[in-house]
Formats: C-alpha cells, structure tokens, sequence
C-alpha cells in the first residue's frame, strides 16, 4: 500500500496535530519524518488539549502504532517530559510507540550552541525555537551526530564527551554570555535517556519495507512548514530539515514511488512565528484580531505568531513543491466577522507582477496584490455538514480551489476533533 503524506504549506502552524488526529483512525501507523522539539502539535478532544513536540499525533488512538523516524531529532530530556504527560492521561504508549535507531540525538550541548549562536547573530536572528535544532542538524551532516541506535553500543559516551568539549569550545568562540551549568544538564539528559532506552528501537525503514510489502496503511507526518523547509524555505529563516514532502522519503526510508496521496495543510489566513520576511503580514487592526480570535501564540515557545492575510502565491508554490493531492483548510472559523477578505493573487517584483515564488521577498523586493471577496459574519464552530457554510465561504473555497487546481478536501471550523468538516 502507497504512504499518505501530511504536510504544512505555511510557516507551521497550520494546524497538523489535529488533523492527524481526525484521520489516525484511517490508519495502522503514523510516522513522523523530521524535525524535533522545535515542533508543537495541538490535539484537542474531549475537553482537553494536548501539545506534543516529537510524538506522533496518532499516539491517543489505540490501533495505531507511532514511528519516530530516522529524519528526527530527539531531545530525550524533552521527549521524557511528554512521556509524562501521556503517563498522566492513561495512554499506554509503551505497546504503540516505535522509534528509528538511525534518528539522532539532541545533546545539551546542541541546545546552548543553538542559543549562543542566535545571540552572536544579534537582529540577524532565526528567532529558532532554541531546541537545538540547527546545531544536531549540522552535526548530522558533519557526521559527528549520535544516534538513537549508538546508546545500545559500547564507548558512545567517549564520542558524546568529545563532541560535547567541541561543542563548549564553540559556545565560547560566539563570546557572548550564556550562562549554564554542564553538570546539570548532563545529569538530567543521562537521566531521560535511560526512560528513552526503555522503549522500542526498531530499524525503521525496514519496519515501513514491512509494513508496505504487508498491506499496512501508513500516514507520514510532517512538521513545521513547506515556506521553512531548508532548501526550498525564506532561507535562511528556516528550519534546518526538508519539510517538504521528499523530506518523507529520506525521513523514513521510503521510495518516491510508494508516495500515495500528499494531503498538504494551510490556513484560512498565513501566520509566522520568529524572523524571516512575510509579505502579507498586517500591522493592523485586522492582524490583531486574527491574532486575538486565533489564539495566535506558539505551541512550543508561547511566542506571539505574526498574522496576515493568505498568499496564494506562496501556496501555489507550496502545492507545486510537493505535489499536493488533497488540501485541507484551517481555521475558517476566525475569520467570521471581518467583512472585506483580502487574498494575495500576485507579488509586485521591481516594478512588475509576478505569479511565481522568487528567490527573496524581502519587502524592499516584493509587495502584495491583493484581491477583495466578501467576508462572512457567521459563526461556524457549530456547523457540522458542508451544506451550513455561509456562501460566501464556499465562494472563497472554490476560488482558492480553482487557483490552486486542487480540491480541498476538509474545512476546519474550531481546534476540536469534532469541528471538522468534509467535502
Ligand atoms: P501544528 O503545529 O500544525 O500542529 O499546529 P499548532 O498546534 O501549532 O497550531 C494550531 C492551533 O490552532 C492550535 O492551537 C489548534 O488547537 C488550533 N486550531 C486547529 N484548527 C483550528 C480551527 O479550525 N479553528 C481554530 N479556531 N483553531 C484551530
Ligand atoms: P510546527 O511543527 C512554526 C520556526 C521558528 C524559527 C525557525 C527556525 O509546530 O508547525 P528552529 O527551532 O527550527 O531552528 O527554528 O522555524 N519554527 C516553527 N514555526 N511551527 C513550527 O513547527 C516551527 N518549528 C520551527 O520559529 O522561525
Ligand atoms: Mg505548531
């Protein structure tokens, strides 16, 4: 059976956690390809929320198993704090949980070199989420990285000292004050791997050879967004992973040719959370209240996220990147009540319009043009069937259908599970 993809089209956020949610029940197994705890995915059920940062979004559901792929990066001081929670909430996660001996591991070290690295940049900054992403990143394709798998062998500590001295030499190289105390830290993350090392460590690409060849269903999910991704993202305002969706195919090990259906995720409206240019971004009025009603603050740093009006421009884009099949929209619901809807159809590139995504958009390059369509004032967090959208919802998802050539398959109306509806 072919693996279906999920994927962000923004910068994040768009609302994947819930989504992978609402179809893990479709599913024998949920993978996650790439990035790590700079990730914060919402699950909202039954009167609760959940944030996971590393575990795939699929681990409330009893059937499905959920890989942590090769593409990853764990934090296991991080990933043991959401092992708790789970503990909290009754989920057995023991039996369902499966994880890639070849993901790599994020040190303590990774997490200062990360902050010291954003502090030397100055106004220059990523605005990283501080996990230590970019750093484990780097020492993955250096080849100095260790491994989930390098735990279970002999003399990885030595390598882990080594790295980690390199790593102290590099902080101090940046020469700005980060303040830490080594011991600390180290104990807490020898600590945390013990519990990581107490779960299952499997060679993932041929679990996923396996699970294809025997007929299993398998949903990859993916983090952060395409606008990100390191090759094809605002660069250098990224992430340091792919993604996109041949993020997957490196991610778990699966041939492009076993690549079903790439289910690809955005918002009603465009959010950012950190540094990096943003063409739509609205100072205004109507970007606080996008802020206000979308709860816009980020899962994993609490950070305000920047709001503004959707690019069609950078979706196409998007769409184009990673062969979207099926689109699903999020969020509809917070923009009930504005009664102008502005959609960016173009960019305005020295002096002439554009259709296609170019090389920067810094906004001494780029300016958006915008078209108008009428808003709705409805509530929808009640609705439950397609037939209850106002008309001019349905009027702003045909056009975005018709732009972007692809249908869209899901309308989110609320954070919930049940607040979904399908077309
Ligand atoms: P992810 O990283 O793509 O999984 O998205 P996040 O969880 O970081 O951010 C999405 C936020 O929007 C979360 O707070 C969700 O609970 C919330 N959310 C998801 N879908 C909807 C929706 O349709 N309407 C509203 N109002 N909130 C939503
Ligand atoms: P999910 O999976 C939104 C952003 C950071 C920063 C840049 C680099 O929840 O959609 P990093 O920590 O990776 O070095 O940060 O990328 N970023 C995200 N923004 N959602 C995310 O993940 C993000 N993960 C990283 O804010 O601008
Ligand atoms: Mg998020």
């Amino acid at each position: 059976m072919a693996v279906d993809l999920l994927l962000g089209l923004q910068w994040g956020d768009e609302g994947k956690g819930k989504i992978v949610d609402v179809l893990t029940s479709n599913y024998n197994i949920i993978a996650r390809f790439q990035g790590g705890p700079n990730a914060g995915h919402t699950l909202v059920f039954n009167g609760m929320k959940h944030v996971l940062h590393t575990i795939p979004s699929g681990i409330f559901h009893d059937d499905a198993v959920n890989l942590v792929g090769n593409g990853v990066v764990i934090d296991p001081v991080i990933f043991k704090r959401e092992l708790d929670k789970l503990e909290e909430q009754n989920v057995d996660y023991r039996s369902k949980l499966i994880i890639s001996r070849k993901a790599h591991l994020i040190l303590p070290t990774h997490r200062l070199l990360d902050a010291a690295s954003e502090a030397a940049k100055g106004k220059a900054k990523i605005g990283s989420t501080l996990k230590g992403i970019g750093p484990t990143y780097m020492d993955k394709t250096g080849r100095n990285g260790i491994r989930v798998g390098d735990i279970e062998l002999k003399g990885w500590k030595k390598r882990y000292r080594n790295l980690a001295n390199k790593h102290e030499a590099m902080i101090s190289f940046h020469n700005v004050d980060i303040q830490y105390d080594l011991d600390e830290l180290e104990n807490e993350f020898f600590e945390a791997l013990e519990v990581l090392k107490s779960l299952t460590f499997i060679d993932s690409e041929e679990y996923i050879f396996q699970a294809i060849k025997s007929g299993k269903s398998i949903l990859a999910e993916g983090a952060q967004g395409s606008l990100l991704d390191i090759d094809f993202g605002t660069y250098p305002f990224v992430t340091s992973s792919n993604t996109t969706a041949a993020g997957a195919c490196t991610g778990l090990g699966i041939a492009p040719n076993k690549i079903g259906d790439v289910f690809g995720i955005f918002k009603a409206y465009t959010t950012r959370v950190g540094s990096g240019p943003f063409p739509t971004e609205l100072f205004d009025e109507d970007g606080e209240t996008m802020a206000r009603v979308g709860q816009e603050f980020g899962a994993t740093t609490g950070r305000p996220r920047r709001c503004g009006w959707l690019d069609l421009v950078a979706l196409k884009y998007a769409c184009q990147v990673n062969g979207v099949t099926q689109l699903m929209m999020m969020k509809a619901d917070v923009l009930s009540g504005f009664d102008k809807i502005k959609v960016c159809t173009s960019y305005q590139y020295k002096g002439e319009a554009i259709w296609h995504f170019p090389f920067n958009i810094d906004p001494e390059n780029v300016t958006p043009n915008y078209i108008e369509m009428p808003g709705w004032s409805e509530d929808l967090t009640e609705m439950d069937d397609i037939s209850q959208l106002p008309k001019t919802l349905n009027d702003y998802i045909d056009f975005l259908e018709k732009e972007l050539d692809t249908p869209i398959k899901i309308v989110s109306v609320g954070p919930d599970r049940k607040q979904t509806i399908f077309r």
